[in-house]
């Protein structure tokens, strides 16, 4: 497996040393280790609670329905009620999760999100709010409110799932993108303020993995974009295919998985690293970005859907 990291030279990852991580430099999972990961109800969350679970880990994971709740529960995982919207529901997560933990926690996986699909042009600015309240504002009130007690313990791992549309720009994602570029940016300060805490940030770049994350966008397209009086309505029509039909079709989609892989060395390496870029369309887009005059590649870039 190809990793890239936007600040170093590619690295190649034989398969065997993931298989044994301490051929690899990584320590062994051991089951003092404590998580709590966001958006466990489906796709990338639910795969790495269970993950990490597995792993030895002691898994803290919030969902918003009963059901959800109750699944992680008959997997031994400690499941709480959370929406990112909500700052109490955070508060209480918190709460409930240090108290269980006796005041410590070594890792947090920001996670949970959703995409808002739409030309900028359509977007109202309500549903871009509500869009930066679920994937950036509530992830950093989660953030800062766990922060004190890594600082206290002298170590913390905190990793969020970003995505490669949090370096790239793709026509009819404005919204989706904008709240993972400011997650960009507003984590990668916070992980050089972090420097010499103990206290490591790293963020995940996947391309298309599979998950519901489509058929949940859904819903937020039909509710806030007015199709029949936009000028992009026959361009949404490949949108709602796209959206309708699971997401986008690449025959490199990968399984949740491989962000697995991936979040096991952001949490475990010593030095973890800025971006873990996740899937080959997700590694050649940013290869390219770096290589192609900036003309030429959002010209090659507004192409894609
Ligand atoms: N799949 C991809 O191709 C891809 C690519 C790049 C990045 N990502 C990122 O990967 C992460 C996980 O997404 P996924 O692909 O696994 O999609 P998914 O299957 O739709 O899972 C998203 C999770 O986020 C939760 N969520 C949504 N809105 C929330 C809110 N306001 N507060 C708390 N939780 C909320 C969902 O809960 P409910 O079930 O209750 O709605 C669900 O558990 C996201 O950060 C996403 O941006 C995904």
């Amino acid at each position: 497996m190809i990793i890239i990291d936007l600040s170093r030279p590619a690295v190649y990852v034989k398969p065997d040393a993931i298989a044994n991580p301490l051929r690899f430099g990584l320590p062994a999972m051991n089951n003092n280790r404590s998580i709590l990961i966001t958006g466990a109800s489906s796709g990338i969350g639910a795969h790495c609670a269970r993950a990490l679970k597995r792993d030895g880990w002691r898994v803290f994971a919030t969902a918003r329905r009963p059901e959800d709740l109750a699944a992680l529960e008959a997997d031994g995982i400690e499941a709480f009620y959370l929406d990112y919207r909500e700052p109490e529901a955070i508060a209480a997560v918190v709460e409930n999760v240090l108290t269980r933990s006796g005041g410590r926690l070594d890792a947090l996986f920001n996670n949970g999100a959703y995409a808002q699909a739409g030309a900028v042009e359509d977007l109202p600015v309500d549903a871009l709010r509500e869009q930066f309240e679920a994937n950036l504002f509530g992830w950093h009130d989660l953030t800062r409110r766990l922060l004190p007690v890594m600082r206290a313990q002298g170590h913390g791992r905190i990793v969020h799932c970003s995505s490669v549309l949090g370096l790239l720009p793709i026509r009819y994602r404005g919204a989706y993108a904008a709240s993972k570029h400011a997650l960009e940016g507003l984590m990668l300060c916070m992980r050089a303020e972090l420097q010499g805490s103990g206290i490591h940030v790293a963020l995940i770049e996947p391309g298309p993995i599979r998950s519901r994350i489509a058929a949940n966008g859904l819903s937020w397209f039909e509710r806030n974009i007015d199709v029949e009086r936009s000028f992009h309505r026959e361009a949404y029509q490949a949108q709602l295919a796209r959206l309708r039909g699971g997401g986008t079709r690449s025959r490199f989609k990968l399984g949740p998985d491989a962000v697995y892989t991936v979040l096991r060395r952001a949490l475990l390496h010593p030095r973890p690293r800025p971006h873990y870029v996740v899937t080959l369309p997700a590694k050649i887009g940013v290869a390219l970005k770096r290589t192609l005059p900036a003309s030429m590649f959002y010209k090659l870039l507004a192409r894609q859907e």
